[in-house]
């Protein structure tokens, strides 16, 4: 039905390094690279959600050599956005001088995988040849700096991906949700109603970290293991699976527990931290550019987080 043709990526410039991090707050670097796996991670200091975004939805465009006016459709995720309304995908295509229909969806940390399978609904339409998917997050503007058990692990970055219709390397998709708000939320601004009476937590990442990492690792072995049995294939077959970076040691504990090595995952979390909706989508550019993905590869992507939502898919490269 459709295959990925070009990926990219964006990380703002400014590095922020675990012994910053612990002049901030009660920290070091040696905890957060034993029990996160990550050295350092990206912040931007001047660019906001759409900004990231778009120069990631330029080089995936360039790489698929198209032009702004090929595109059919943009479709972009964030919770960091700068706006509400418009959505970021409005301002990606502003800023790109797109003139095709845009919108935004939210899951969180497994949006990327919700891009496709909306993509998928649009190319099975007919309605689309081209479409542009980027995920992008802005999440130092939404982390409490004070509370080391959320700044420690989350950074800024975008990745993006054009699809195009024709060639069948979309092969299967699950996905689930369990509707939660104690294990991970982002509250909204209250907003300033004086006829509303009830409270809410601060407008910044909440999370249960040890519910969030038994949530994670379960979730990443159940639905590789269903796609692995849906399309009849073993992990022998699979050539890489891109998971959401959220934490090493989750990864370690699913490769375990799925009895393969922690070398069938492909990893950078080390090098920038969890960034949500654009951490699949900049693993894959990393792993496309650096030549690993061969022509018909199966790679299974697999993500989990907040709403409670995760998700995996199975692609022929
Ligand atoms: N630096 C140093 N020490 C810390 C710390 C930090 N940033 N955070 C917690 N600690 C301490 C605790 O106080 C505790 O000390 P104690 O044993 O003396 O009481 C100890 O380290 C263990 O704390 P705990 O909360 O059990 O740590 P953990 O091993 O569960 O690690 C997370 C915390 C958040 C890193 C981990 O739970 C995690 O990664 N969860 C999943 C998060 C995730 O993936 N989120 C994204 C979802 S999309």
């Amino acid at each position: 039905m459709f295959h990925i043709i070009g990926t990219g990526m964006y990380v703002p410039e400014r590095i922020v390094t675990n012994d910053e991090l612990s002049t901030m707050v009660d920290t070091n670097d040696e905890w957060i690279k034993q029990r996160v796996g990550i050295a350092e991670r990206r912040v931007s200091t001047e660019e906001w959600t759409s900004d990231m975004a778009y120069k990631a939805a330029l080089a995936a465009l360039e790489n698929a050599n198209c032009k702004p006016e090929d595109l059919d459709y943009i479709i972009t995720a964030t919770v960091s956005g700068e706006y509400v309304s418009p959505s970021t995908a409005c301002m990606v295509q502003k800023l790109l001088g797109a003139t095709c229909p845009a919108l935004e969806l939210n899951a969180a940390c497994s949006a990327f995988l919700f891009l496709l399978e909306t993509a998928a609904g649009l190319f099975a339409r007919k309605k689309a040849n081209k479409i542009l998917v980027v995920g992008a997050e802005r999440l130092s503007g939404i982390m409490d700096w004070s509370d080391r058990g959320t700044c420690i692990i989350f950074g800024d970055g975008a990745g993006a991906a054009v699809l195009e219709s024709g060639v069948d390397g979309y092969l299967d998709s699950v996905v689930t949700v369990q509707g939660n708000d104690e294990v991970i939320k982002i509250p909204t601004n209250i907003g300033c109603s004086p006829f509303f009476t009830k409270e809410n937590d601060t407008p910044y990442i909440h999370m249960m970290g040890q519910e969030t990492f038994k949530y994670a690792v379960s979730s990443i072995c159940n639905d590789v293991n269903t796609l692995l049995a849906q399309n009849n294939l073993t992990l022998d077959d699979i050539r890489y699976i891109v998971p959401h970076q959220a934490n090493k040691r989750i990864i370690d504990f699913a490769a375990k527990r799925l009895k393969t090595t922690e070398d069938k995952f492909y990893m950078n979390i080390e090098r920038y931290g969890n960034t949500s909706s654009a951490s699949i989508p900049i693993a894959l550019d990393e792993l496309h550019r650096a030549g690993k993905l061969n022509p018909g590869d199966y790679i299974i992507l697999t993500a989990f987080g907040g709403g409670l939502a995760n998700a995996a898919c199975l692609i022929r490269w």
